[in-house]
């Protein structure tokens, strides 16, 4: 059997991060993050206990993510997203972040978890994917055309 000892071992095991947090009004107010979310934000659980997660954001709000974010938890679902994130050092980095909603006995909801994951390596990865296809890409039309050039000044 599980005991908490155990689940807290568990908790500090962890190389993703894992917060706490309760609604309050349109705020969701951090009352725990675990080890792993301080290495990946380089701030201290005492730094944002009390605070809304969104101060992750440092200003840059225009993610539509946040608006699907914002929509689920407002009807009490869990959701994923992938969000630009900063730092206590203003480095930046890509956060999958899944909430999924607690609810109590009387189903009432009254916490949210919050798993946040360092994606960034798969997004560079993607991102030099599709910066190589684009260039493939233009390269074959740029051989296309010359083709094309070379058939018409050879007959
Ligand atoms: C448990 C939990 C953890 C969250 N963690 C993060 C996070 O790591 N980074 C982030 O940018 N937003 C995080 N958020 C989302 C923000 O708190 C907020 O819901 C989001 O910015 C959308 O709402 P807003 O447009 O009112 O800011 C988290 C929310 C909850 C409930």
């Amino acid at each position: 059997m599980i005991n908490a000892h155990l689940l807290q071992r568990m908790i500090n095991a962890s190389n993703d991060g894992i917060v706490v947090a309760e609604q309050e009004g349109e705020d969701n107010i951090v009352i725990y993050v675990n080890p792993a979310f301080e290495r990946l934000t380089g701030y201290s659980a005492d730094e944002v206990l009390y605070q809304d997660c969104r101060f992750l954001q440092s200003g840059d709000r225009d993610q539509p993510g946040l608006l699907r974010i914002r929509q689920a938890l407002s009807q009490g679902l869990p959701c994923r997203e992938v969000l630009r994130n900063y730092r206590k050092d203003g480095s930046h980095f890509w956060n999958e972040l899944s909430i999924t909603p607690v609810f109590n006995d009387s189903d009432q909801l009254t916490y949210y978890i919050g798993v946040q994951k360092n994606v960034s390596e798969q997004i560079k990865a993607q991102q030099r994917l599709l910066q190589l296809e684009q260039q493939l890409a233009d390269a074959q039309s740029e051989l296309a055309a010359l083709k094309m050039t070379n058939g018409a000044n050879n007959s």
